[in-house]
């Protein structure tokens, strides 16, 4: 997995996306500040598969919308572009699209309430190392979420919100038309968690654009069908159906960046 952090690393740069930010200006949220979470209304928040514990759990959490409703958005930036990008103690991040966090409740949670005495969290196994979630932990009390949607990071450390052209930069089209872009806004949504273009992006699924673009050796027509209801064309496929998130012209919007991108291969 490979992120283009550095993509606004020059102001000379960051002009030229035209976004105006330079890295490490996005707005962000310090979750370790105090100020971040003061008179946040906390509540109990009830999970009946925790994917970490592998068990039902009861955490004290904070709405993620709370939160989120702390991060001032300047106008310049439009929220069906961003994502929201979480990242851990240890520099690990992860995305989710901003849009998304109106449609299902997470949650932040603090403090496991199983934890006895003076403690606010349990071990948990993660490999061969013990470690706990703590300073805080994103989850999602709603059964069957999908986790490349509503992703579970623990020992979260801050929130940052960013454009995905800018957070998946080698994946993002420099040009394209507006049918393009809407693609590539679509892809980063739903697809990227799994699938990278240019090596930016999840690899649960295979690379779609280097060395060969999908469209060289897959037929076009069969495209938007396969990203609709991929067991129609595969059994036994990893791929999930997309027939009841995404439409018909949505899916042709991807395959319409998919496309676009044999023009602009990076590797
Ligand atoms: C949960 C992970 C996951 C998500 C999300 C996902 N895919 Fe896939 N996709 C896969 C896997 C795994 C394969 C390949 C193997 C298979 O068919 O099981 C695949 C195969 C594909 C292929 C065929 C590639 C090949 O060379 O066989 C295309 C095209 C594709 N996905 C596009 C998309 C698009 C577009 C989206 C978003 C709408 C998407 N995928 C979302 C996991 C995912």
């Amino acid at each position: 997995m490979r992120y283009s952090a550095l993509f606004c690393g020059f102001s000379l740069s960051c002009f030229l996306t035209g976004t105006g930010f330079a890295e490490g200006q996005w707005p962000e949220l310090d979750l370790a500040n105090a100020d971040s979470t003061k008179s946040l209304p906390s509540k109990t928040v009830k999970i009946d598969r925790d994917p970490v514990y592998k068990a039902s759990k009861e955490y004290q959490a904070y709405p993620l919308i709370d939160i989120l409703k702390k991060i001032r958005i300047p106008e310049s930036l439009n929220t069906d572009d961003l994502l929201i990008v979480f990242t851990a103690v240890d520099g690990y991040k992860v995305s989710m699209a901003y849009q998304d966090a109106y449609l299902e409740a997470g949650y932040v949670a603090f403090k496991d309430n199983a934890a006895a005495g003076h403690k606010s969290w349990l071990d948990f196994k993660f490999g061969k190392q013990t470690m706990t979630p703590a300073p805080f932990y994103l989850v999602w009390p709603k059964n069957g979420l999908d986790e490349w949607r509503y992703p579970w990071p623990f020992q979260l450390a801050s929130i940052t919100l960013q454009p995905a052209k800018i957070y998946f930069g080698d994946a993002a089209p420099s040009g394209g038309d507006k049918s393009v872009n809407n693609g590539f806004k679509l892809f980063s949504r739903y697809c990227i968690r799994c699938h990278s273009v240019n090596l930016s992006g999840g690899d649960v699924g295979p690379e779609l654009n280097v060395p060969k673009n999908i469209s060289e050796y897959f037929k076009e027509e069969a495209l938007p069908g396969f990203i609709l209801n991929a067991t129609a064309y595969r059994a036994g496929t990893k791929m999930p159906a997309f027939d009841n998130l995404i439409s018909d012209d949505e899916a042709r919007a991807i395959v319409s960046y998919l496309m676009h991108m044999k023009l602009e291969k990076k590797n």
